[in-house]
């Protein structure tokens, strides 16, 4: 697949956080590598009153504040800038779509960019089927002698049912190929590369199934909270917002079988079975499978911080969770009877993901180890941040006897210094320009997904006693999340503290 030498993207929600804070240092990025087309024009859309000039300076200075970049140079900024454009309008006014058209043909005039389109839909997702049907009212989403692709940012639905609504409505308006969704997990280099640690290295795979693996664990650990974001936040909460898409995708990709081919769909339908083979959680399971929580007021390092209810946008008697690790097993021949333990949270003692594989145990075990000392092998791989990969095995302690310690063999990427690890939207515009659909959901996929959340939505809404506990910011959630992995000694890399016994861990 190759990039287009020409081409317009237009951004739905210019004026937004999104495109502040990843899109356009992510395209700034891509120019200066010289990975956009030749011809290649930014039009930013939204409601605010922007000339062009305006635009490209809040640009800059966006490029200023969130670029990657190691050196940002003005004449960088200046060419960049020089493909920006702007144009205001209503997303729900049908006639704004006709001055949409009139500008971007005569932006294929001046600029020679073919009518090949990008759509990115930036905006708040209740505008993402207007926006589209206004899109194609105008004519604007049929492929003619330019391509029409249409990225639509996650959250995808807000349930099965709001999932496949929407999956309807695109597919009355346009063809799944020119869909790109977006779940920017797919876009990390570390997430990629747990393929390439399965599928390019002969000595994993063969232990990768439940003959070998006692239980996997996957973290996506946050130390912020919700920032600014307690509006949108508070309606959706962490399983919509990191469990159906992010920590369901690594899932994905840890469990899949091997692929025939690099081609998009042979690596999305193997996804794609993992997400079907999903042992279904009934209501009555969610209790005991699923541990909700939300942060409390706490003081960190010396500092007070508010507990969730008090953040910007909250209600202060909410009870969205900011937390929430579920039990699950895979029912297929590779993983029936192996336990996976997925966790995710919001103001935790640092920023973490990681996918840890556990090994079982030697069936006899001949030597003396030193007390307290890990009782299995562990492949850890680190997703974010200090990305890398970590073996943990034991080890003879040098001198007499047999004693045996648990060492690291650990790989950093950040060793290899000469290599400039891309940011995930980086990634995934590129391949968007370029056609490749791999690293995007397909709408089975999203749909599937889904369908393995509904349980555990169901039960929180038609059972209000299922508890939602308490956890101080700054903690690894609450206690209780530490009884779903079952085995004397067994809990999570990073367990939860246990404070019960001075009340800090309720339930709200
Ligand atoms: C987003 C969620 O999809 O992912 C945010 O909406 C979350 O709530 C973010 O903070 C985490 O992404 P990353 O790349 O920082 O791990």
């Amino acid at each position: 697949m190759q990039n287009p030498e020409r081409l317009v993207l237009i951004i739905f929600g210019a004026s937004g956080d999104l495109t502040a804070r990843k899109l356009i240092p992510a395209l700034f990025s891509l120019k200066v590598q010289k990975l956009v087309p030749d011809r290649f024009i930014i039009l930013g859309t939204g409601r605010t009153a922007f000339s062009d000039d305006d635009f490209r300076k809040k640009m800059k200075e966006s490029i200023k504040l969130y670029s990657e970049e190691k050196v940002v140079n003005d004449r960088d900024m200046d060419e960049f800038a020089n493909s920006l454009s702007y144009i205001q309008m209503d997303n729900t006014s049908e006639p704004d779509y006709e001055k949409l058209k009139v500008r971007l043909s005569g932006i294929d005039n001046d600029c020679d960019t073919c009518g090949n389109y990008i759509f990115y839909m930036a905006t708040p997702p209740s505008m993402y089927p207007v926006i589209s049907e206004n899109i194609a009212l105008a004519g604007l989403s049929k492929e003619g002698k330019g391509f029409r692709r249409f990225i639509i940012e996650k959250p995808f639905g807000y349930d099965l049912g709001s999932a496949r609504e929407l999956n309807r409505k695109l597919h009355s308006l346009m063809k799944e190929e020119q869909i790109y969704r977006i779940d920017h997990y797919l876009g990390k280099e570390t997430v990629q590369n747990v393929l390439v640690t399965r599928f390019a290295n002969g000595i994993f795979e063969p232990l990768w199934n439940r003959n070998y693996i006692h239980r996997v664990e996957i973290t996506s650990a946050e130390s912020i909270g919700v920032e600014e974001r307690g509006g949108y936040y508070d309606s959706s909460g962490a399983l919509r917002d990191m469990v159906q898409n992010h920590l369901l995708q690594m899932t994905g990709l840890t469990a899949m079988e091997p692929p025939s081919s690099l081609e998009p769909d042979s690596i999305r339908n193997e996804i794609l079975k993992v997400f079907q083979s999903l042992q279904p959680l009934r209501e009555s399971d969610v209790p005991k499978q699923v541990i909700r929580g939300q942060y409390t007021g706490s003081t960190i390092r010396g500092e007070c911080v508010n507990g969730y209810r008090f953040e910007k946008g909250v209600d202060r008697e909410s009870r969205t969770e900011t937390y929430v690790a579920v039990k699950f097993f895979i029912n297929n021949w590779r993983w029936g009877g192996v336990p996976f333990y997925i966790r995710t949270g919001k103001k935790m003692p640092t920023r973490v993901t990681e996918i840890v594989i556990y090994f079982k145990k030697t069936p006899h075990y001949l030597f003396q180890r030193a007390e307290g000392s890990l009782v299995s092998n562990q492949l850890v791989i680190r997703i974010q941040p200090d990305e890398g990969i970590l073996l943990k095995f034991d080890m003879k302690e040098p001198g007499s006897g047999f004693n045996v310690k648990n060492v690291n063999m650990d790989f950093h990427y950040k060793d290899l210094a000469d290599i400039r690890v891309p940011s995930a939207y980086e990634r995934l515009l590129y391949d968007v320009m370029a056609g490749d659909p791999t690293l995007f959901s397909r709408n089975d996929e999203v749909e599937t997904a889904w369908k393995f959340i509904e349980p555990i939505q169901n039960a929180w809404k038609n059972n209000p006693g299922i508890k939602i506990y308490g956890y101080p910011a700054g903690t690894w959630g609450p206690s209780n999340a530490n009884d779903l992995i079952e085995g004397c000694g067994l809990t999570w890399r990073y367990p939860c503290k246990n404070l019960t016994d001075d009340g800090l861990y309720c339930e709200l």
